[in-house]
């Protein structure tokens, strides 16, 4: 949710950060714009709509500084207009600013500037705290001039309540960047005579694989020699230099046509990641090194409290049916952004668990932090090291599949299913699971790859479903057990990617009112699984069938559906139930993909949409 970057060193400035911003896009991709210390003024360049066309105004030859910021903007305060993209200058023209978050205090900060001569040009929070920025510099004299420009962002940060990823800069201090983060992510890469601020890796690791994670409430100072980093409070912090595991090819497209399309593909390989040294010598349980709790601890658990958004949600919800099943522990599981404000009564023996692949989601980071206030424990299963959510969480488990840049999360959500699939197996081994089912249970887990690759081999045939169904306009999606999260995410990504209405229900829910969506002109998705399920699923099936309701059953191999009763049928092959919800997903993943590209959408980066929620 809006990307930063930010660049110091010898190189043009606008060339490097406009192929950080290209990287960053996906953060948000309302406006982009940036800002270039160029003789002692800034060169600004903004505008609404992508950083190609960004690139495309902006005269990179001419601008030839070497310190500037860019950000791409998902709007938040103020509608999507050149005026209200950042960077933006001070009315007094001494700062530039670029800001991820939100200034909740912004109206009575404006109110407090306004009769001091600030004007504003844009109706955002962003431009209220770059003129603050501006009010403080201008009225520190007493302050030394060497950190005047650091004590000013300083000291308005203090008056601000909200959220904020910033990278500032002065026009009387040509290579120097100050930044601070308090909610939102803020990376400094470290390169070979240059330094880089961004929002994430992604944006840096083409230059440098060594980085520093900012903690919330710190301000990092870059100079052209040298950086520094300070607390609100002025305290000095001694930085940790990490090193990114990512390899630039992992964030390009390396011939697909959309990252959405690489990302489903690379699941069987992307899982293979997840499960690779996580299973005990005997073969018959998983093992995890970083959840920080022992085994007596653990066993001493009665409850599990599962915290995410969106399609960390989803994988909750399975994991919560597979905990249940193989463990016989109970789960609860909250969306973050409700669990955060309820208040709920809680049981001593709950340990939390926190899903999120970016790390960065407030929403979650914020209930999280609730839940650790309350004094509990909470593990955290995520996808980017690093993140915030990984760093304040007492323990967890990292998904290892490589960074995902399509919107719409695919082997993300697979390998949060697959790590939520491995602990419900570590649990039930602590207690009533027999050696002989663990080990029947860890050979499907490491088959899954493989029965992956199989589902992926449907690809041609439900392209062409998706060329006949691409034009409706609803769809149901219905599962039973823990196929109804699976339906939940079909419907999530058709929406999401294609803007065709979706809804996903418990099978035999339908009849309490979904079914009153069925006509010729509403399809439904069945995932029809063989086994105790199989005759009941097939009986709503017939309910939608009786009311000229079209079906695409997505069904295992086993599965004898009766004559006629499908329109359309895909097959996946049979496997253990706590992989069938990996498997069943794929299908699903490919269809919604295949009719978004039928509709000719923006498949990787839709509209209102943003990867990693970052404001609340
Ligand atoms: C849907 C999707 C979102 C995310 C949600 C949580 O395709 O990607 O629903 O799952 O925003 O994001 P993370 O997992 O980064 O916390």
């Amino acid at each position: 949710m809006c990307g930063i970057v930010g660049y110091i060193g010898k190189q043009k400035a606008s060339a490097i950060i406009l192929e950080g911003l290209k990287r960053l896009e996906y953060r948000g991709y309302d406006s982009a714009g940036i800002a270039i210390q160029q003789a002692g003024r800034f060169e600004v360049a903004k505008k609404t709509g992508r950083v190609e066309g960004l690139i495309k105004a902006t005269p990179a030859q001419k601008i030839t500084g070497t310190t500037g910021i860019g950000h791409t903007r998902w709007a938040t305060h103020g509608g999507v207009t050149d005026a209200n993209a950042h960077p933006h200058v001070s009315s007094d023209g001494k700062i530039a600013l670029i800001h991820n978050g939100v200034i909740e205090n912004y109206a009575s900060i404006k109110k407090f500037l306004l009769p001091k001569g600030y004007t504003f040009q844009s109706e955002t929070d962003t431009e209220v705290l770059c003129n603050l920025i501006a009010y403080h510099y201008q009225k520190e004299p007493d302050v030394k001039e060497a950190s005047r420009f650091l004590e000013s962002v300083r000291k308005s940060l203090r008056h601000v309540e909200g959220t904020y990823g910033i990278a500032v800069m002065c026009g009387d201090c040509p290579a120097e960047i100050v930044s601070a983060r308090k909610g939102s992510p803020l990376i400094l890469g470290v390169g070979d005579g240059e330094l880089m601020l961004a929002s994430d890796v992604a944006a840096i690791i083409s230059r440098t694989q060594n980085v520093v994670y900012l903690k919330d409430g710190e301000l990092l100072h870059m100079t052209a020699k040298n950086f520094s980093i300070t607390t609100l409070e002025a305290e000095d912090v001694s930085p940790v230099v990490d090193k990114i595991t990512w390899k630039i090819e992992d964030s390009e497209l390396n011939g697909h046509a959309h990252f959405m399309e690489k990302e489903i593909f690379e699941q069987p390989a992307a899982l293979e990641n997840t499960m690779r040294g996580r299973f005990s010598e005997d073969g018959s349980t998983a093992q995890f090194g970083g959840l920080n709790i022992s085994a007596v601890d653990l066993r001493q658990v009665d409850r599990f409290h599962l915290l995410a958004c969106g399609s960390a949600w989803h994988a909750c919800l399975v994991t919560e049916h597979l905990i249940e099943r193989f463990a016989r522990v109970p789960v609860e599981v909250d969306y973050a952004s409700e669990f955060r404000y309820r208040n709920m009564p809680l049981g001593n023996n709950t340990l939390f668990l926190t899903v999120s692949q970016s790390g960065e989601t407030i929403d979650t980071l914020a209930a999280m932090r609730e839940a650790k206030r309350k004094g509990y424990k909470v593990l955290a299963i995520n996808n980017v090291v690093g993140s915030s959510i990984a760093r304040e969480a007492d323990g967890g488990v990292y998904q290892h599949v490589g960074p995902e840049i399509g919107v719409a999360s695919t082997k993300a959500f697979t390998s949060q299913l697959l790590v939520g699939a491995m602990l419900a197996l570590y649990l039930g081994r602590m207690r009533d699971m027999s050696f002989s089912d663990g080990a029947e249970y860890v050979k499907a887990l490491k088959g899954v790859p493989d029965l992956v690759r199989q589902a992926l081999e449907q690809a041609p045939h439900i392209k062409e479903i998706a060329r006949r169904y691409a034009h409706y306009h609803d769809f149901l999606f219905l599962g039973r057990l823990s196929l109804f999260p699976v339906a939940l995410e079909g419907a999530l990504k058709l929406k999401e990617i294609s803007y065709i209405h979706a809804e996903g229900y418990p099978a035999a829910e339908m009849k309490h009112g979904p079914i009153a969506l069925i006509s010729e002109q509403c399809p439904s998705v069945f995932f029809v699984p063989s086994g105790e399920m199989f005759n009941k699923v097939v009986s709503s099936m017939q309910e939608i069938k009786a009311r000229k309701g079209k079906i695409i059953a997505v069904a295992t191999d086993k599965c004898d559906l009766p004559a006629g009763l499908a329109d359309e049928v895909i097959r996946i092959p049979e496997c253990h139930e706590a992989v069938l919800p990996i498997v069943a997903t794929v299908p699903v993943q490919l269809l919604s993909y295949y009719i978004a590209v039928e509709l000719k959408r923006d498949v990787d980066k839709p509209r209102n949409l943003a990867k990693s929620v970052t404001v609340e």
